[in-house]
Parts: C-alpha cells; sequence; structure tokens
C-alpha cells in the first residue's frame, strides 16, 4: 500500500489507465484499443504490460504523476522498492520519429544488428539510452543512475525530490543564473563532466543544452536524456561534440561570459586542468 498522496499502486493505476483507453476508442472501435497510440498521457496497452512487468519483478511499486510529455517519450514520477523515487521514461512507438533514431543507431556498433522495423528501433532507443547512462554513470559523470530498461521503458534514479524534478537549467530566468549562480563555476562543471563523459565513458552526448541539464542545487547540474549519445568511434562523434560546445557556449556567453569553442574542445579532449583549491576556471576568449 502507498499512502502518499497522487501516487498509486501500479495495478490501480493500471487498471484505470486499461479503462480509458477501452472508453476512449470504445465508442468508434472497441476491439481495436489496444492499439492505442500514447496520447498525452495515456499509455498503449504494450506498455502498460511492460509497466505491469515491472511491478511484479518489484522494480515499481507505484506510479505517480507525469513529468514532461515531449514527441518521443513521456516522463514519469513514481516509486519503487524501500519507496525509492524513480523516474520512468516511455518511448512512444507509433509517434517516435524513428529515421532520425535510425540514423543515430546506424554507425553505432553497438546496436549494428537489429532489425530496423519501428518497434525493434524504438526498444534498441530505450537500451540505448540505458546503455550510455551505466557508462556515463560508472564513469563517474553525474546522470541518473540508470535501474532497468525492459523494451519501451527505461526506469532510472529520479532528479528531484517529493515528486518535483529539479528545474532544468533553461527553466532558471537570466537575472537570477546572473545574480545568485557563479557562472564560470557551473560551466567549469560541465565541461568538466563534458571531459569524463568523452575520455572516459568514450561518449559524446550530441544533444547537449540547457534543457537537458537539471540542476539539483547552486552548483550540482546533471546532464538527462543521453537516449541519442554516441560513442567516440561513430562518424559523426566530432561534429556533435562540436555541436554539444556550441550550445553551451552560445547559453553562457549570452549570459556574459565569453568563452571559446574553440579552448573548450581542447579541454574537453585533453581534459580539464583540475587544481586541488577547486579554482579551475574556464577558458576565455582573450580577444
Ligand atoms: N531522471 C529524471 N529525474 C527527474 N526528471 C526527469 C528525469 N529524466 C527526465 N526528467 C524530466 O523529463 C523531461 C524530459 O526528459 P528527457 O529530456 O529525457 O526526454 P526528451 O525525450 O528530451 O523529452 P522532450 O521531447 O520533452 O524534451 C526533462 O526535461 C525533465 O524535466
Ligand atoms: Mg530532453
Amino acid at each position: 500500500m502507498v499512502e502518499k498522496e497522487g501516487v498509486f499502486e501500479v495495478e490501480r493505476w493500471l487498471e484505470r489507465e486499461e479503462k480509458r483507453l477501452r472508453l476512449s476508442k470504445g465508442k468508434k472501435r472497441r476491439k481495436d484499443y489496444r492499439d492505442a497510440k500514447i496520447e498525452q498521457y495515456v499509455f498503449d496497452h504494450p506498455t502498460l504490460q511492460t509497466l505491469y512487468k515491472l511491478a511484479k519483478r518489484g522494480v515499481l511499486k507505484a506510479l505517480g504523476g507525469p513529468i514532461s510529455s515531449g514527441k518521443e517519450a513521456v516522463v514519469f514520477h513514481a516509486l519503487g522498492s524501500s519507496d525509492r523515487e524513480l523516474a520512468i521514461k516511455m518511448y512512444k512507438v507509433s509517434t517516435s520519429n524513428f529515421n532520425a533514431m535510425l540514423d543515430y543507431i546506424i554507425g553505432d556498433r553497438r546496436f549494428e544488428h537489429i532489425r530496423r522495423d519501428r518497434r525493434s528501433v524504438v526498444f534498441a532507443w530505450a537500451r540505448k539510452e540505458h546503455k550510455n547512462l551505466k557508462r556515463a554513470f560508472d564513469a563517474g559523470v553525474p546522470v541518473p543512475e540508470p535501474i532497468v530498461c525492459l523494451n519501451n521503458v527505461l526506469v532510472m534514479e529520479f532528479i528531484g525530490e517529493d515528486g518535483i524534478p529539479a528545474p532544468r537549467l533553461r527553466d532558471i530566468p537570466a537575472d537570477v543564473l546572473q545574480r545568485d549562480y557563479d557562472l564560470e563555476e557551473l560551466l567549469t562543471r560541465i565541461i568538466r563532466y563534458l571531459s569524463t563523459l568523452y575520455r572516459e565513458a568514450k561518449l559524446v552526448h550530441a544533444d547537449l543544452s540547457e534543457f537537458n541539464i537539471l540542476m539539483r542545487g547552486y552548483d550540482d547540474p546533471v546532464l538527462i536524456d543521453l537516449g541519442q549519445s554516441l560513442p567516440l568511434d561513430h562518424p559523426n562523434a566530432e561534429a556533435f561534440l562540436r555541436r554539444d560546445v556550441k550550445s553551451i557556449v552560445f547559453f553562457f556567453n549570452r549570459l556574459g561570459l565569453k568563452c571559446s569553442e574553440e579552448a573548450i574542445i581542447r579541454e574537453i579532449e585533453v581534459g580539464v586542468e583540475v587544481e586541488g583549491d577547486g579554482s579551475d576556471t574556464v577558458s576565455q576568449d582573450t580577444t
């Protein structure tokens, strides 16, 4: 039994969702409700079954509210064993941009042999995010700890508290960032994480921006959304590293820093000099 408000035991939640699917589709074509797409926060039948399996395995105890609904995936808050807070990312099979996913997967040797149908590609994508998170986490990069991946459902550590996700870097107003945050220190940290990701985990994030960094505190950024991250031997790795750096430099320079993309790329590739007293700073343009 789960007592927390707004959190339902998985079985009750699933019953409710199934009923909703049946009702919403029932009027027109009752027997096809199982094919319903995940619209907004309604799950399709195979996803419900996957959630149910995870509940049976003891991974999932309760589902909470939705955190986000994007084009590719929905993210829910949940509780696991010992009431640990979890984030559940469910990739949408029917609406995902399958061709874009395939573009990223081609060239990633870990997924060379997957079947090229929609379902297999989306499942491989979820597994890819799980593997990438694991590599990053094991290398010591602050990312959500991956817990399990089954079909299109990825279970990971929840970054936030009491069901409230940590804000994205993008959600913090510019004047607050300028006033209350040490932006140089923050950027230096992010670059150090990218460098560890590159040098230790041998990965490039490939979708880095202020949208994919959660701020756990003033100086505790966490990198998320590693589905599209790729190994260094991927033919596009260098181009994606440049794009990641460009996007982060653009964000921080708009807030008043003057950083050089080239210097940061070098720092990521060779490793950031970290001094014992933490006084390391970001390379700034001297021009
Ligand atoms: N582990 C987590 N802990 C807390 N919140 C999370 C976690 N993972 C994702 N989120 C929340 O869900 C949102 C979407 O997650 P993510 O960026 O991984 O998916 P996405 O595929 O990019 O979705 P979108 O298309 O909406 O950007 C994040 O911006 C964040 O608010
Ligand atoms: Mg995202």
